[in-house]
């Protein structure tokens, strides 16, 4: 069966963003695929959490993963620490990634304009170690949002460059993943980009929010004055919440909306409200398993552990082969 890795940062919620770009798409390959899902903890270190708060948000992230239908025993789910195959493969990796590559990703030039003062030397191997993540298990498909598109590209490099120079066949190439269409990226209410957990307050709706919070993100999203002339292009905020929309709403509301906007007789009032009572109807049961999960100390750590277990004998075969083509004595 075709292996799948991916894995979500535990820096704050999982956000809708995360959800249609990411785990929407984990949740029905689990059932389809040898799935790897991991909570990214090593890849948060470059913003240097307290111990407290790491062991806080990647508990939240596996109570939210498994609220959002992940299911321990249908695929592998682990905290990317449990791995330490994973840093290994890294060192061999960085071995053979040039800094100058490094520095051209693109996610490295933002990381480093947005915080000059932290130009840590893990923000730039930070692909190295996104390849070692997902060839670790000999991952072929990598369901990911469009931002993560540059990465994968990345990690395909480092498979094919491993495989050249060792004269072997050891990685496959892994490829993005969205079912039968192309990476999704959705955007946040603040009216450019996308949704984000460090683009600023109300930028982003997470599982965890509350209705209330919900609504006042929505409503205080923004947008324009309105359209004047039938027929009118939509500006990027406005269009931005048409596509919030459509992943949340009935196609019938957003056809309404649509044709209101057309013959200019919209009130954005209306549309912000039916997409926040949309948006709060849609999260609502992932909302109230997450409080449920997050609760139960007993089946967290059962999950982390038989995670890492599962984990444990698929990277472990990965690195004696590794270890063996490179030349080193292997156990
Ligand atoms: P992270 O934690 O930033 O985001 C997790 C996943 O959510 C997707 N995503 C979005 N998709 C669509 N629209 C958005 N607005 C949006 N915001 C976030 C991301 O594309 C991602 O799929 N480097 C990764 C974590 C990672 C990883 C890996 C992923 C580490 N190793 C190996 C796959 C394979 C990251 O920072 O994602």
């Amino acid at each position: 069966m075709e292996r799948v890795v991916s894995g979500i940062r535990p820096t704050g919620n999982l956000h809708l963003g995360n959800y249609f770009g990411a785990v929407r798409n984990f949740v029905r390959m689990q059932h389809e695929y040898d799935c790897f899902f991991f909570i990214a903890d090593y890849h948060s270190l470059t913003t240097h959490p307290t111990p407290e708060n790491l062991r806080r948000s990647v508990r939240q992230a596996l109570s939210e993963y498994l609220a959002c239908g992940i299911d321990p025993d249908k695929c592998t789910i682990y905290a990317q620490s449990d791995l330490p195959e994973t840093a290994e493969l890294y060192l061999l990796l960085n071995m053979n990634a040039y800094v100058g590559e490094l520095e051209r990703c693109t996610s490295f030039k933002e990381k480093i304009r947005k915080h000059p003062d932290n130009v840590n030397a893990g923000l730039l191997t930070y692909p190295t170690l996104m390849a070692a993540d997902i060839l670790i298990h000999k991952a072929v498909k990598v369901p990911v949002g469009k931002d993560q598109e540059q990465h994968l590209e990345m990690s395909r490099t480092f498979a094919n460059r491993f495989n050249r120079l060792y004269n072997c066949t050891t990685f496959p190439e892994p490829h993005a993943f969205n079912f039968g269409s192309g990476l999704v990226k959705v955007p946040g209410l603040d009216g450019s980009g996308k949704m984000g957990k460090s683009e600023g307050e109300g930028n982003a709706i997470f599982l965890a929010d509350s209705p209330e919070v919900i609504r006042k993100k929505v409503m205080r999203a923004v947008t324009d004055s309105g359209p004047v002339n039938p027929g009118q292009e939509m500006p990027e905020p406005v269009a931005n919440l048409f596509s919030l929309m459509r992943l949340v709403s009935t196609s019938d509301t957003v056809e309404f909306f649509e044709s209101k906007y057309q013959d200019c007789s919209i009130r954005y009032g209306d549309l912000k409200k039916q997409l926040a009572e949309d948006m709060v109807a849609f999260i609502a049961p992932i909302n109230e398993e997450i409080h449920r999960i997050a609760s139960d100390d007993a089946l967290i750590s059962k999950v982390m552990d038989q995670g890492a277990e599962k984990a444990h004998a698929s990277a472990n075969k990965t690195i004696s082969e590794v270890r063996n083509v490179i030349g080193f004595r292997t156990k």
